[in-house]
Protein backbone atom coordinates (compact mmCIF):
# COMPACT_ATOMS: atom_id res chain seq x y z
CA UNK A 1 0.00 0.00 0.00
CA UNK A 2 1.55 3.22 -1.48
CA UNK A 3 2.05 5.98 1.24
CA UNK A 4 1.86 9.74 -0.06
CA UNK A 5 5.48 11.89 0.12
CA UNK A 6 5.11 14.21 3.24
CA UNK A 7 7.27 17.15 3.49
CA UNK A 8 6.98 20.83 5.32
CA UNK A 9 7.41 24.13 2.81
CA UNK A 10 5.88 27.44 3.96
CA UNK A 11 4.88 26.06 7.03
CA UNK A 12 2.29 23.95 5.72
CA UNK A 13 2.02 20.14 5.35
CA UNK A 14 2.65 19.10 1.76
CA UNK A 15 1.15 15.87 0.14
CA UNK A 16 2.37 14.03 -2.78
CA UNK A 17 0.40 10.38 -4.19
CA UNK A 18 0.78 10.67 -7.64
CA UNK A 19 4.73 12.18 -9.01
CA UNK A 20 7.28 9.40 -10.67
CA UNK A 21 9.49 8.26 -8.35
CA UNK A 22 12.09 9.90 -9.70
CA UNK A 23 10.61 13.24 -10.23
CA UNK A 24 13.18 15.37 -9.17
CA UNK A 25 12.31 18.41 -6.56
CA UNK A 26 13.42 21.22 -9.29
CA UNK A 27 10.68 19.39 -11.02
CA UNK A 28 8.07 19.53 -8.55
CA UNK A 29 9.00 23.02 -7.58
CA UNK A 30 8.48 24.19 -10.76
CA UNK A 31 5.99 22.40 -12.72
CA UNK A 32 3.64 20.83 -9.86
CA UNK A 33 3.86 24.05 -7.61
CA UNK A 34 4.61 26.61 -9.98
CA UNK A 35 7.01 28.07 -7.39
CA UNK A 36 9.31 29.12 -10.16
CA UNK A 37 11.85 31.35 -8.00
CA UNK A 38 13.91 28.53 -8.14
CA UNK A 39 15.81 27.94 -11.65
CA UNK A 40 16.89 25.04 -14.00
CA UNK A 41 20.30 25.67 -15.64
CA UNK A 42 22.26 22.21 -16.12
CA UNK A 43 19.67 19.27 -14.42
CA UNK A 44 23.02 18.00 -13.58
CA UNK A 45 24.20 19.61 -10.45
CA UNK A 46 26.77 22.04 -11.94
CA UNK A 47 25.70 25.25 -12.21
CA UNK A 48 23.58 26.10 -8.75
CA UNK A 49 20.68 27.47 -9.61
CA UNK A 50 18.28 25.37 -8.38
CA UNK A 51 19.76 25.42 -5.52
CA UNK A 52 17.68 24.87 -1.94
CA UNK A 53 18.01 24.62 1.20
CA UNK A 54 16.52 21.01 3.28
CA UNK A 55 15.75 20.74 6.91
CA UNK A 56 15.71 17.70 8.48
CA UNK A 57 16.03 16.28 12.06
CA UNK A 58 19.36 15.10 12.81
CA UNK A 59 18.74 13.47 16.31
CA UNK A 60 17.01 16.30 18.10
CA UNK A 61 18.66 18.77 15.79
CA UNK A 62 18.05 20.11 13.00
CA UNK A 63 20.00 20.12 9.71
CA UNK A 64 19.73 22.91 6.93
CA UNK A 65 21.77 22.30 4.27
CA UNK A 66 21.95 24.17 0.84
CA UNK A 67 21.69 21.18 -1.94
CA UNK A 68 21.05 21.06 -5.78
CA UNK A 69 17.23 20.26 -6.26
CA UNK A 70 17.77 19.12 -9.78
CA UNK A 71 19.17 16.20 -9.14
CA UNK A 72 17.44 15.07 -5.66
CA UNK A 73 14.10 12.59 -5.43
CA UNK A 74 11.10 14.46 -4.62
CA UNK A 75 10.04 10.96 -2.33
CA UNK A 76 13.76 11.55 -0.33
CA UNK A 77 12.36 15.14 0.75
CA UNK A 78 9.80 12.76 2.67
CA UNK A 79 9.77 13.69 6.60
CA UNK A 80 11.68 17.25 5.86
CA UNK A 81 11.31 20.80 5.11
CA UNK A 82 11.88 22.70 1.89
CA UNK A 83 13.09 26.25 1.81
CA UNK A 84 13.50 27.94 -1.81
CA UNK A 85 14.42 31.51 -2.31
CA UNK A 86 10.66 32.79 -2.20
CA UNK A 87 10.68 32.02 1.45
CA UNK A 88 13.16 34.35 2.91
CA UNK A 89 11.31 37.23 2.33
CA UNK A 90 10.66 38.48 5.81
CA UNK A 91 6.34 38.45 7.73
CA UNK A 92 6.57 42.28 6.97
CA UNK A 93 7.60 41.92 3.44
CA UNK A 94 11.08 43.19 3.63
CA UNK A 95 13.96 41.52 2.57
CA UNK A 96 16.48 38.74 4.14
CA UNK A 97 19.92 40.25 5.23
CA UNK A 98 20.75 37.89 2.23
CA UNK A 99 18.64 39.59 -0.16
CA UNK A 100 19.39 42.65 1.10
CA UNK A 101 23.18 42.60 1.07
CA UNK A 102 22.95 40.69 -2.38
CA UNK A 103 20.55 44.57 -3.38
CA UNK A 104 23.15 46.53 -2.08
CA UNK A 105 26.37 45.18 -3.22
CA UNK A 106 24.77 44.82 -6.71
CA UNK A 107 25.13 41.01 -6.89
CA UNK A 108 22.68 40.42 -10.06
CA UNK A 109 22.38 41.51 -13.06
CA UNK A 110 20.37 39.32 -15.60
CA UNK A 111 19.46 37.50 -12.12
CA UNK A 112 19.35 33.78 -13.17
CA UNK A 113 21.97 32.63 -10.96
CA UNK A 114 20.95 34.92 -8.01
CA UNK A 115 18.32 32.37 -6.91
CA UNK A 116 20.70 29.85 -6.39
CA UNK A 117 23.44 32.35 -4.76
CA UNK A 118 20.72 33.40 -2.48
CA UNK A 119 19.86 29.79 -1.07
CA UNK A 120 23.48 29.14 -0.73
CA UNK A 121 24.35 32.23 1.11
CA UNK A 122 21.59 31.94 3.05
CA UNK A 123 22.71 28.09 3.84
CA UNK A 124 26.12 29.97 5.27
CA UNK A 125 24.32 32.76 6.92
CA UNK A 126 22.51 29.90 9.22
CA UNK A 127 26.04 27.69 9.39
CA UNK A 128 26.94 31.29 11.39
CA UNK A 129 24.24 30.92 13.32
CA UNK A 130 26.02 29.09 16.39
CA UNK A 131 27.94 32.42 16.81
CA UNK A 132 31.35 31.72 15.80
CA UNK A 133 33.46 33.98 14.25
CA UNK A 134 32.28 35.48 10.38
CA UNK A 135 32.89 33.37 7.30
CA UNK A 136 36.91 33.65 6.14
CA UNK A 137 37.00 34.30 2.55
CA UNK A 138 37.65 30.51 1.94
CA UNK A 139 33.98 29.87 3.83
CA UNK A 140 32.36 32.08 1.60
CA UNK A 141 34.17 30.60 -1.37
CA UNK A 142 33.73 27.24 -0.36
CA UNK A 143 29.66 28.05 0.40
CA UNK A 144 29.42 29.10 -3.01
CA UNK A 145 31.88 26.72 -5.27
CA UNK A 146 28.44 25.36 -6.71
CA UNK A 147 27.05 28.62 -8.03
CA UNK A 148 28.54 29.74 -11.55
CA UNK A 149 27.58 33.40 -12.76
CA UNK A 150 27.93 34.48 -16.06
CA UNK A 151 27.54 37.96 -15.51
CA UNK A 152 28.60 39.77 -12.26
CA UNK A 153 32.24 38.48 -12.19
CA UNK A 154 31.20 37.00 -8.56
CA UNK A 155 33.11 39.91 -6.47
CA UNK A 156 29.76 41.79 -5.66
CA UNK A 157 28.20 38.30 -4.31
CA UNK A 158 31.47 37.77 -2.36
CA UNK A 159 31.09 41.58 -0.56
CA UNK A 160 27.02 41.02 -0.11
CA UNK A 161 28.60 37.59 1.67
CA UNK A 162 30.19 39.82 3.72
CA UNK A 163 27.63 42.45 3.75
CA UNK A 164 24.50 40.32 4.93
CA UNK A 165 26.44 39.82 8.64
CA UNK A 166 26.46 43.55 8.67
CA UNK A 167 22.46 43.83 8.67
CA UNK A 168 20.27 43.58 11.61
CA UNK A 169 20.28 39.88 12.50
CA UNK A 170 17.40 37.80 11.90
CA UNK A 171 17.43 34.44 13.40
CA UNK A 172 16.22 31.58 12.28
CA UNK A 173 13.42 29.23 14.70
CA UNK A 174 15.12 25.49 14.44
CA UNK A 175 13.46 24.45 17.61
CA UNK A 176 10.16 25.71 16.12
CA UNK A 177 11.38 23.48 12.98
CA UNK A 178 12.53 20.97 14.73
CA UNK A 179 8.43 20.83 16.04
CA UNK A 180 7.07 20.88 13.15
CA UNK A 181 9.02 18.09 11.64
CA UNK A 182 8.69 15.48 14.71
CA UNK A 183 4.96 16.22 13.75
CA UNK A 184 5.34 14.29 10.72
CA UNK A 185 8.28 12.20 11.21
CA UNK A 186 6.96 8.49 10.46
CA UNK A 187 8.46 5.68 12.41
CA UNK A 188 7.40 2.72 10.21
CA UNK A 189 9.19 2.68 6.81
CA UNK A 190 7.78 4.24 3.93
CA UNK A 191 7.00 2.63 0.96
CA UNK A 192 5.92 5.10 -2.17
CA UNK A 193 5.09 3.78 -5.51
CA UNK A 194 3.77 5.59 -8.52
CA UNK A 195 3.26 3.88 -12.02
CA UNK A 196 4.51 0.40 -11.31
CA UNK A 197 7.47 1.73 -9.75
CA UNK A 198 8.34 1.37 -5.52
CA UNK A 199 10.38 4.13 -3.56
CA UNK A 200 11.52 2.35 -0.72
CA UNK A 201 12.79 4.20 2.59
CA UNK A 202 13.72 1.44 5.59
CA UNK A 203 14.34 2.77 8.90
CA UNK A 204 16.24 0.36 10.60
CA UNK A 205 19.44 -1.87 9.46
CA UNK A 206 17.21 -4.90 9.52
CA UNK A 207 14.38 -3.24 7.30
CA UNK A 208 17.38 -2.57 4.70
CA UNK A 209 18.05 -5.93 5.02
CA UNK A 210 15.20 -7.38 4.50
CA UNK A 211 14.18 -4.85 1.73
CA UNK A 212 17.68 -5.55 -0.20
CA UNK A 213 17.15 -9.69 0.07
CA UNK A 214 13.78 -9.13 -1.11
CA UNK A 215 14.23 -6.83 -3.83
CA UNK A 216 18.22 -7.40 -5.32
CA UNK A 217 17.34 -5.53 -8.47
CA UNK A 218 16.45 -2.25 -6.66
CA UNK A 219 18.91 0.99 -7.02
CA UNK A 220 20.24 1.51 -4.08
CA UNK A 221 20.10 5.19 -3.56
CA UNK A 222 21.84 7.48 -1.17
CA UNK A 223 22.89 11.24 -2.10
CA UNK A 224 21.86 10.53 -5.71
CA UNK A 225 24.78 12.76 -6.66
CA UNK A 226 25.33 10.07 -9.51
CA UNK A 227 22.17 8.60 -9.62
CA UNK A 228 20.59 11.57 -10.03
CA UNK A 229 22.37 12.23 -13.28
CA UNK A 230 21.44 8.76 -14.64
CA UNK A 231 17.72 9.88 -14.75
CA UNK A 232 18.10 13.88 -15.63
CA UNK A 233 21.68 13.11 -18.48
CA UNK A 234 20.81 9.83 -19.45
CA UNK A 235 17.22 9.21 -19.22
CA UNK A 236 17.53 5.82 -17.49
CA UNK A 237 14.93 3.80 -15.90
CA UNK A 238 15.61 3.02 -12.34
CA UNK A 239 13.06 0.70 -11.75
CA UNK A 240 12.21 0.49 -7.69
CA UNK A 241 14.35 2.20 -5.51
CA UNK A 242 15.86 1.39 -1.93
CA UNK A 243 16.82 4.82 -0.35
CA UNK A 244 19.11 4.15 2.58
CA UNK A 245 19.44 7.59 3.97
CA UNK A 246 17.22 7.50 6.68
CA UNK A 247 18.74 4.49 8.39
CA UNK A 248 19.77 5.40 11.84
CA UNK A 249 22.44 2.62 11.68
CA UNK A 250 23.95 3.92 8.60
CA UNK A 251 24.39 7.97 10.07
CA UNK A 252 26.91 7.44 12.15
CA UNK A 253 30.62 8.24 12.64
CA UNK A 254 32.22 6.02 15.43
CA UNK A 255 35.74 5.90 15.92
CA UNK A 256 37.68 3.34 18.34
CA UNK A 257 40.67 0.60 18.10
CA UNK A 258 42.62 2.88 15.81
CA UNK A 259 39.87 3.18 13.20
CA UNK A 260 37.62 5.33 12.32
CA UNK A 261 33.62 4.05 10.86
CA UNK A 262 31.58 6.24 8.57
CA UNK A 263 27.97 4.47 8.10
CA UNK A 264 26.80 4.66 4.08
CA UNK A 265 24.44 7.71 4.80
CA UNK A 266 27.38 10.00 6.31
CA UNK A 267 27.21 12.84 4.21
CA UNK A 268 30.51 13.99 1.88
CA UNK A 269 31.13 16.76 4.01
CA UNK A 270 30.67 15.55 7.11
CA UNK A 271 32.78 12.40 6.64
CA UNK A 272 35.67 14.56 4.97
CA UNK A 273 35.35 17.22 7.70
CA UNK A 274 35.81 13.94 10.10
CA UNK A 275 38.59 12.26 7.89
CA UNK A 276 39.94 15.76 7.81
CA UNK A 277 40.10 16.23 12.02
CA UNK A 278 42.40 13.39 11.92
CA UNK A 279 44.40 13.92 8.66
CA UNK A 280 44.11 17.83 8.23
CA UNK A 281 47.48 18.56 6.49
CA UNK A 282 46.89 15.63 4.00
CA UNK A 283 42.79 15.74 2.99
CA UNK A 284 41.87 19.14 3.39
CA UNK A 285 42.87 20.34 -0.18
CA UNK A 286 40.56 17.44 -1.42
CA UNK A 287 37.59 18.16 0.93
CA UNK A 288 37.61 21.60 -0.71
CA UNK A 289 37.58 20.39 -4.41
CA UNK A 290 35.44 17.76 -3.93
CA UNK A 291 32.95 19.17 -5.78
CA UNK A 292 30.85 21.80 -4.32
CA UNK A 293 29.37 22.54 -0.95
CA UNK A 294 25.57 21.37 -2.07
CA UNK A 295 26.78 18.17 -3.72
CA UNK A 296 28.85 17.34 -0.87
CA UNK A 297 25.98 17.92 1.31
CA UNK A 298 23.98 15.44 -0.28
CA UNK A 299 26.26 12.52 -1.93
CA UNK A 300 27.80 10.01 1.08
CA UNK A 301 31.25 8.87 0.82
CA UNK A 302 29.81 5.73 0.44
CA UNK A 303 28.49 6.41 -3.01
CA UNK A 304 31.30 7.68 -3.96
CA UNK A 305 33.15 4.46 -3.28
CA UNK A 306 30.36 1.92 -4.27
CA UNK A 307 29.71 4.19 -7.99
CA UNK A 308 33.25 3.26 -8.48
CA UNK A 309 34.43 5.50 -10.94
CA UNK A 310 37.67 4.99 -11.90
CA UNK A 311 38.04 8.82 -11.67
CA UNK A 312 36.93 8.75 -8.03
CA UNK A 313 38.52 10.84 -5.67
CA UNK A 314 38.00 9.12 -2.58
CA UNK A 315 39.27 5.68 -3.39
CA UNK A 316 42.77 6.60 -3.69
CA UNK A 317 43.46 7.82 -0.85
CA UNK A 318 41.55 5.24 1.41
CA UNK A 319 42.96 2.30 -0.50
CA UNK A 320 46.53 4.31 0.67
CA UNK A 321 45.85 3.99 3.70
CA UNK A 322 44.44 0.55 3.80
CA UNK A 323 40.70 1.31 4.30
CA UNK A 324 38.59 -1.54 4.67
CA UNK A 325 34.70 -1.43 4.02
CA UNK A 326 31.58 -3.41 5.45
CA UNK A 327 29.59 -4.84 3.83
CA UNK A 328 26.25 -6.67 4.82
CA UNK A 329 23.51 -8.91 3.32
CA UNK A 330 21.15 -11.25 4.06
CA UNK A 331 24.10 -14.01 5.45
CA UNK A 332 25.31 -11.09 8.02
CA UNK A 333 28.82 -8.69 7.48
CA UNK A 334 31.97 -8.91 5.72
CA UNK A 335 34.98 -6.81 5.59
CA UNK A 336 37.15 -6.45 2.76
CA UNK A 337 40.34 -4.01 1.80
CA UNK A 338 38.81 -1.15 -0.29
CA UNK A 339 41.15 -2.44 -2.96
CA UNK A 340 39.46 -5.65 -3.22
CA UNK A 341 36.50 -4.64 -3.51
CA UNK A 342 36.93 -3.17 -7.31
CA UNK A 343 37.51 -6.40 -9.77
CA UNK A 344 37.66 -4.27 -12.99
CA UNK A 345 35.85 -1.17 -14.41
CA UNK A 346 32.40 -1.01 -13.18
CA UNK A 347 32.43 -4.39 -11.88
CA UNK A 348 32.61 -4.86 -7.86
CA UNK A 349 32.61 -7.58 -5.10
CA UNK A 350 29.35 -6.90 -4.52
CA UNK A 351 26.97 -10.11 -3.72
CA UNK A 352 23.31 -10.19 -4.71
CA UNK A 353 21.33 -8.85 -1.93
CA UNK A 354 24.65 -7.15 -0.34
CA UNK A 355 25.04 -3.35 0.33
CA UNK A 356 27.67 -1.18 1.63
CA UNK A 357 26.93 -0.52 5.36
CA UNK A 358 30.70 1.31 6.14
CA UNK A 359 33.96 2.29 5.39
CA UNK A 360 36.78 1.70 7.69
CA UNK A 361 39.67 4.34 7.71
CA UNK A 362 43.09 3.70 9.67
CA UNK A 363 43.79 6.65 11.83
CA UNK A 364 47.11 8.28 11.71
CA UNK A 365 49.89 5.48 13.07
CA UNK A 366 53.23 6.80 13.60
CA UNK A 367 55.83 7.73 10.83
CA UNK A 368 53.10 7.55 8.34
CA UNK A 369 53.55 9.86 5.59
CA UNK A 370 50.02 10.75 3.59
CA UNK A 371 49.41 12.53 0.29
CA UNK A 372 47.02 13.03 -1.88
CA UNK A 373 46.82 15.14 -4.53
CA UNK A 374 44.00 15.76 -7.14
CA UNK A 375 44.53 17.38 -10.61
CA UNK A 376 41.79 18.73 -12.75
CA UNK A 377 41.45 21.47 -15.30
CA UNK A 378 39.67 23.40 -12.69
CA UNK A 379 40.78 24.24 -9.27
CA UNK A 380 36.75 23.71 -8.31
CA UNK A 381 34.13 21.49 -9.10
CA UNK A 382 35.95 19.41 -11.69
CA UNK A 383 36.39 15.63 -12.25
CA UNK A 384 40.18 14.67 -12.01
CA UNK A 385 42.28 13.99 -14.67
CA UNK A 386 44.28 11.98 -12.21
CA UNK A 387 44.06 11.41 -8.44
CA UNK A 388 46.87 10.33 -6.41
CA UNK A 389 47.49 9.21 -2.99
CA UNK A 390 50.89 8.06 -1.17
CA UNK A 391 51.40 6.86 1.86
CA UNK A 392 54.64 5.74 3.58
CA UNK A 393 55.21 4.06 6.83
CA UNK A 394 58.89 5.58 7.77
CA UNK A 395 61.02 3.62 10.73
CA UNK A 396 63.55 6.78 11.24
CA UNK A 397 64.74 6.96 7.33
CA UNK A 398 63.63 3.45 6.49
CA UNK A 399 60.59 2.51 4.40
CA UNK A 400 58.93 0.65 6.15
CA UNK A 401 55.74 0.14 4.27
CA UNK A 402 54.89 2.02 0.79
CA UNK A 403 50.85 2.16 -0.29
CA UNK A 404 50.61 4.25 -3.55
CA UNK A 405 47.10 4.18 -5.06
CA UNK A 406 45.95 6.16 -8.12
CA UNK A 407 42.54 7.15 -9.52
CA UNK A 408 42.95 7.92 -13.55
CA UNK A 409 45.33 5.88 -14.30
CA UNK A 410 43.37 2.25 -14.92
CA UNK A 411 39.96 0.72 -15.02
CA UNK A 412 39.56 1.39 -11.30
CA UNK A 413 41.35 3.01 -8.53
CA UNK A 414 44.41 1.27 -7.83
CA UNK A 415 47.60 0.60 -6.19
CA UNK A 416 50.99 0.81 -7.63
CA UNK A 417 52.74 -2.47 -6.79
CA UNK A 418 55.97 -1.97 -8.87
CA UNK A 419 56.78 1.44 -7.79
CA UNK A 420 55.48 -0.33 -3.85
CA UNK A 421 58.21 -2.44 -4.68
CA UNK A 422 60.45 -0.40 -5.43
CA UNK A 423 60.29 1.90 -2.09
CA UNK A 424 59.75 -1.02 0.30
CA UNK A 425 62.65 -1.48 3.21
CA UNK A 426 64.83 0.85 1.31
CA UNK A 427 65.60 4.42 2.63
CA UNK A 428 63.48 6.95 1.64
CA UNK A 429 66.27 9.35 -0.32
CA UNK A 430 66.69 10.11 -4.40
CA UNK A 431 67.60 6.87 -5.15
CA UNK A 432 65.18 5.10 -3.94
CA UNK A 433 62.77 8.14 -5.88
CA UNK A 434 64.46 7.20 -9.03
CA UNK A 435 63.37 3.76 -9.17
CA UNK A 436 60.05 4.15 -7.98
CA UNK A 437 59.35 6.80 -10.55
CA UNK A 438 60.81 4.02 -13.45
CA UNK A 439 58.70 1.51 -11.99
CA UNK A 440 55.72 3.45 -12.07
CA UNK A 441 55.81 3.45 -15.67
CA UNK A 442 55.41 -0.13 -15.83
CA UNK A 443 52.20 -0.50 -13.10
CA UNK A 444 49.76 1.38 -15.55
CA UNK A 445 48.92 2.14 -19.27
CA UNK A 446 46.47 5.32 -18.67
CA UNK A 447 44.15 6.26 -21.76
CA UNK A 448 43.71 9.21 -22.94
CA UNK A 449 40.32 11.20 -23.09
CA UNK A 450 38.96 14.32 -23.22
CA UNK A 451 40.45 15.06 -19.91
CA UNK A 452 44.31 14.05 -20.34
CA UNK A 453 46.46 12.10 -22.81
CA UNK A 454 47.87 9.04 -21.57
CA UNK A 455 51.18 10.42 -21.89
CA UNK A 456 49.99 13.41 -20.09
CA UNK A 457 48.54 10.98 -17.06
CA UNK A 458 51.98 9.42 -16.92
CA UNK A 459 54.36 12.06 -16.20
CA UNK A 460 51.68 13.59 -14.20
CA UNK A 461 51.69 10.88 -12.17
CA UNK A 462 55.67 10.93 -11.89
CA UNK A 463 55.42 14.16 -10.70
CA UNK A 464 53.38 13.91 -8.30
CA UNK A 465 55.76 11.34 -6.76
CA UNK A 466 58.01 13.57 -7.33
CA UNK A 467 56.36 16.12 -5.36
CA UNK A 468 55.58 13.58 -2.31
CA UNK A 469 59.33 13.19 -2.03
CA UNK A 470 59.56 17.25 -1.66
CA UNK A 471 56.98 17.46 0.61
CA UNK A 472 58.00 14.25 2.90
CA UNK A 473 62.02 13.66 2.13
CA UNK A 474 63.56 13.58 6.11
CA UNK A 475 65.97 16.72 5.68
CA UNK A 476 64.15 19.73 4.30
CA UNK A 477 60.60 18.86 3.78
CA UNK A 478 58.85 21.76 2.37
CA UNK A 479 55.80 23.31 3.92
CA UNK A 480 52.92 22.25 1.60
CA UNK A 481 51.84 25.91 0.72
CA UNK A 482 55.29 26.35 -0.62
CA UNK A 483 54.84 23.97 -3.17
CA UNK A 484 50.95 24.55 -3.57
CA UNK A 485 52.48 27.40 -5.98
CA UNK A 486 51.74 25.39 -8.63
CA UNK A 487 48.49 24.57 -7.37
CA UNK A 488 47.32 20.99 -8.69
CA UNK A 489 45.60 21.89 -11.97
CA UNK A 490 46.94 21.12 -15.14
CA UNK A 491 47.11 22.81 -18.07
CA UNK A 492 47.58 20.32 -20.93
CA UNK A 493 45.51 21.18 -23.54
CA UNK A 494 44.69 25.03 -22.81
CA UNK A 495 46.11 27.76 -24.66
P1 LIG B 1 24.38 7.92 -5.23
O1 LIG B 1 24.31 8.75 -6.45
O2 LIG B 1 23.19 7.85 -4.35
O3 LIG B 1 24.83 6.40 -5.62
C1 LIG B 1 26.04 6.22 -6.34
C2 LIG B 1 26.23 4.74 -6.64
O4 LIG B 1 26.52 4.02 -5.44
C3 LIG B 1 25.00 4.06 -7.23
O5 LIG B 1 25.44 3.02 -8.07
C4 LIG B 1 24.33 3.48 -6.01
O6 LIG B 1 23.50 2.38 -6.35
C5 LIG B 1 25.52 3.03 -5.20
N1 LIG B 1 25.32 3.03 -3.75
C6 LIG B 1 25.03 4.10 -2.97
N2 LIG B 1 25.03 3.73 -1.67
C7 LIG B 1 25.33 2.39 -1.63
C8 LIG B 1 25.50 1.43 -0.59
N3 LIG B 1 25.38 1.77 0.69
N4 LIG B 1 25.81 0.15 -0.93
C9 LIG B 1 25.97 -0.20 -2.24
N5 LIG B 1 25.83 0.67 -3.28
C10 LIG B 1 25.52 1.96 -2.96
N6 LIG B 1 32.96 12.59 -7.51
C11 LIG B 1 34.29 12.66 -7.19
O7 LIG B 1 34.92 11.65 -6.88
N7 LIG B 1 34.95 13.86 -7.20
C12 LIG B 1 34.35 15.03 -7.53
O8 LIG B 1 34.97 16.09 -7.52
C13 LIG B 1 32.97 14.98 -7.89
N8 LIG B 1 32.33 16.11 -8.29
C14 LIG B 1 31.01 16.06 -8.62
C15 LIG B 1 30.36 17.23 -9.04
C16 LIG B 1 29.02 17.22 -9.36
C17 LIG B 1 28.36 18.49 -9.82
C18 LIG B 1 28.28 16.02 -9.24
C19 LIG B 1 26.81 16.00 -9.55
C20 LIG B 1 28.91 14.83 -8.85
C21 LIG B 1 30.29 14.85 -8.54
N9 LIG B 1 30.96 13.69 -8.13
C22 LIG B 1 32.30 13.73 -7.84
C23 LIG B 1 30.26 12.37 -8.12
C24 LIG B 1 29.41 12.09 -6.86
O9 LIG B 1 29.10 13.31 -6.20
C25 LIG B 1 30.11 11.22 -5.88
O10 LIG B 1 30.45 10.01 -6.47
C26 LIG B 1 29.24 10.96 -4.63
O11 LIG B 1 30.09 10.57 -3.59
C27 LIG B 1 28.19 9.90 -4.86
O12 LIG B 1 27.53 9.71 -3.59
P2 LIG B 1 25.93 9.64 -3.53
O13 LIG B 1 25.58 9.40 -2.12
O14 LIG B 1 25.33 10.81 -4.20
O15 LIG B 1 25.64 8.33 -4.38
FE1 LIG C 1 22.35 23.33 -12.45
FE2 LIG C 1 20.78 22.14 -10.66
S1 LIG C 1 20.19 23.09 -12.50
S2 LIG C 1 22.86 22.58 -10.51
FE1 LIG D 1 23.34 36.77 -14.73
FE2 LIG D 1 24.55 35.74 -12.58
S1 LIG D 1 23.50 37.65 -12.76
S2 LIG D 1 24.14 34.74 -14.44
Amino acid sequence: MSEPIRYLHRGELHTVSDAATTRTILQHLREDRHCTGTKEGCAEGDCGACTVVIGELKGDTVALKAVNSCIQFLPALDGKALFTVEDLKQPDGSLHPVQQAMVECHGSQCGFCTPGFVMSLWGLYLAQEDGRQRPQRADIDDALSGNLCRCTGYRPIIDAAQRMFELPRVAFDRAALAASLQSIRRGEPLTYTCEGRAFHVPRTLEQLVQLRAGNPDATLLSGSTDVGLWVTKQMRELGDVIYLNEVAELQRIDEADGWLQIGAAVTLEDAYRAACRHYPQELSELRQRFASLPVRNAGTLIGNIANGSPIGDSAPWLIALGAEIVLHGKDGQRRLPLEAFYLDYQKKDLRPGEFLEAVRVPLPRPGLRLRTYKLSKRFDQDISAVCAAFALTLDGNTIRDARIAFGGMAATSRRAPKAEAALAGREWNEAALADALAALADDYAPLTDMRASAAYRMKAAQNLLRRFWLETRPDAPLPPAALNAFACTSTEGQP
